[in-house]
């Protein structure tokens, strides 16, 4: 099973997840308290992956610290360092020595595939001769974020184009690629696009120009990290609906725990409500308040006189009788409080790229 490589691409800026991203890798960003990336590098061990290659950019030292050498997710990882960030086949080109002439699967560590690709690469492992490369598709509302796929009766990929103005179809890349060697020629014979990166989407599209079958699959449960707060929100809903109850930190009698709820070792809910699904962090301490459905509350929090739902908070934030937040999305080390001073007024200091909604 180990004939199939991983090339992960951890690297690019993450200006989409502003103002997260102004300390954190893009994707590290964690959905119910675990980074975007471990999902992904867990669907590759999980579809018998065990050499990967991860491109890393200026994020560099924060990815290698948090994914080491891999052997915790039974992975064998090799990093690649990019200078710049000139694309997704120029990703391809800078791995051409880890990846040989090895078939590959290309993921990018943005995206999120709830599924898994288990199933996907075993049939690519198990495909037909003609077929060089293999794509995956989900249906989209906004397929003009993406790279968008027309296809053939049988599932074949007619042509692909690259966040298309007017989109052939509402079918998106997903950002998992399957591909054979032939993707080396493909990407050696390129030109930069018109935002000046080698395309991915282009040296697939080479493949089918040159005569070559890219075959296609569709799925579902997918999420890529799409900018707005709404997404990371949304892409945390999509992991929270598979959490199991996990209760390993210490309830008092005056609390209540209702559906599916993950309490970590070392926190403690103490005459507070939490309604699932949620995360609570490891040492995060609960008091006087109600977490509600679809809540990921990070390590070393602590929440006091509050109430919250379909929120995000990262680790060490503190959130004090500060009423009822919803749709929030807090990073680390951040503290939301009620002044007690005169003038009763909103007084905020707040990052670059924040954003603050007033009732
Ligand atoms: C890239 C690809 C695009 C694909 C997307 C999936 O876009 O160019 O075709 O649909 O990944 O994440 P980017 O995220 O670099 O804008």
């Amino acid at each position: 099973m180990s004939d199939l490589k991983g090339l992960v691409l951890a690297g690019g800026t993450g200006t989409r997840l502003r103002p997260i991203t102004h300390t954190s890798a893009k994707q590290l960003v964690p959905l119910a308290n675990k980074p975007i990336l471990f999902y992904g590098l867990e669907s590759l061990a999980a579809a018998g992956v065990k050499e990967v290659g991860v491109i890393v950019g200026d994020t560099r030292e924060e990815v290698m610290a948090a994914v080491g050498d891999g052997s915790a997710f039974g992975l064998r990882i090799t990093y690649i360092p990019q200078d710049k960030p000139l694309g997704l086949a120029h990703c391809v080109l800078i791995a051409r020595d880890f990846l040989g002439e090895s078939d590959f699967v290309m993921f990018l560590g943005d995206n999120l595939v709830k599924e898994g690709i288990s199933e996907f690469a075993a049939q690519f492992r198990a495909r037909d001769g003609g077929t060089a490369a293999e794509i995956l598709l989900a249906k989209v509302p906004d397929p003009h974020r993406f790279g968008v796929a027309e296809l053939d009766g049988d599932g074949a990929v007619r042509a692909l184009v690259e966040k298309p103005k007017v989109p052939p179809s509402d079918l998106a890349l997903v950002g998992v690629y399957f591909f054979d060697s032939t993707i080396h020629q493909a990407v050696a014979s390129i030109r930069p696009s018109g935002r000046g990166e080698l395309e991915i989407t282009d040296a697939v599209q080479w493949l089918i120009d040159n005569g070559y079958r890219v075959s296609s699959r569709q799925i579902t449960g997918y999420w890529k990290d799409l900018g707005q707060p709404e997404a990371l929100l949304e892409g945390n809903r999509l992991v929270l609906e598979d959490v199991e109850v996990r209760l390993d930190g210490q309830i008092d009698s005056e609390s209540a725990i209702e559906g599916r709820v993950v309490v970590e070792r070392g926190s403690m809910i103490v005459r507070s409500k939490v309604r699932g699904p949620a995360v609570i962090g490891a040492g995060t301490v609960i008091e006087d308040s109600y977490v509600g459905p679809f809540t990921s509350i990070g390590p070393g929090c602590t929440l006091k006189s509050c109430e919250i739902e379909n929120s995000i908070v990262l680790e060490g934030s503190r959130v004090i009788d500060a009423g009822r937040l919803e749709g929030s999305i807090l990073g680390k080390q951040a503290l939301v409080s009620r002044r007690q001073l005169k003038p009763r007024a909103n007084r905020l200091v707040i990052g670059d790229h924040s954003i603050v909604e007033l009732p």
